[in-house]
């Protein structure tokens, strides 16, 4: 099933799989049309469907990444690349080592960095450079975050320093030992860098975030509920499962 609302198209599929498969084909063909693209990638457990599909596809020839420069959302801070819990090795494990990306096209923000703010100056910099983003892969946290953007009082711009929400060090607790192994900071590209990506594909399953993409999508727009300020970009897609799309389908379809 395909939902245009308010220019913001969203894909309904059956399950993960499916979810998985349209995200990876969208990438691709982002890919396809154009060699050179901007690619930014988002972590957590949604994405890595459809990184293995993306890795197939390389495998298969379909998709070439020789001419990708990518950039990351985020980064846990004081935790090394190396480390299995840093996202520099999820993006490493999911995708980089089994593609032709060229390796000193990939941006993750230094989450080791002795100086954050220009770490985060610099990072800001390399993407304006890049030309912006062409197209930026997003999850959502149950608090609405996107790219560790937590809720707050205003929305942050560029890339920053961020302490973890409460909700979201419980959330990923589960990838660590205990709770209190989990950082509680990490270096997010802010919402500007988001707002400036040309297109914006956000993936999401499963009944816990069903709640919070009906806030997002039919709610005010407000730093309370980050991913609520993709009501005013023009280019967003979403695609999710049955399970997540609960209320947008009840909003949308049900009741027409
Ligand atoms: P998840 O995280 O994919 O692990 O649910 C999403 C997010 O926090 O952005």
């Amino acid at each position: 099933m395909k939902i245009n609302y308010q220019g913001i198209q969203i894909y309904v599929k059956d399950d993960y799989d499916s979810v998985s498969k349209k995200a990876a084909q969208i990438i691709a063909a982002q890919m396809i049309l154009k060699e050179d693209s901007v690619i930014g990638f988002a972590t957590g457990s949604t994405p890595e469907g459809t990184y293995k599909n993306l890795v197939r596809m390389y495998k298969e020839g379909k998709i070439n990444f020789s001419g990708i420069t990518s950039f990351n959302l985020d980064e846990y801070y004081c935790i090394d690349p190396k480390n299995k819990q840093s996202y520099a090795y999820y993006m490493n494990k999911h995708l980089f080592d089994h593609v032709n990306i060229v390796r000193d096209n990939i941006h993750i923000p230094n989450g080791m960095s002795d100086d954050v703010e220009t770490e985060c100056k610099k990072y800001d910099k390399k993407i304006a450079e890049s030309g912006h983003i062409d197209m930026q892969i997003l999850g959502i946290g149950k608090n609405g975050h996107i790219g560790f953007n937590e809720p707050d009082l205003r929305f942050e711009a560029g890339t920053h320093l961020v302490e973890l929400d409460l909700a979201t060090i419980e959330e990923n607790s589960r990838f660590f030992e205990s709770l209190e192994d989990v950082p509680k900071k990490a270096i997010s590209m802010g919402i500007r860098n988001i707002m400036h990506s040309k297109k914006i594909i956000l993936i999401a399953n499963g009944d816990n975030k069903s709640k919070i993409l009906e806030e997002m999508l039919f709610g005010d727009i407000t730093p309370n509920v980050p991913a609520s300020i993709l009501q005013l970009h023009n280019n967003v897609t979403l695609i999710l499962d049955k399970k997540a799309a609960k209320y947008v389908i009840e909003r949308l379809v049900d009741n027409k």
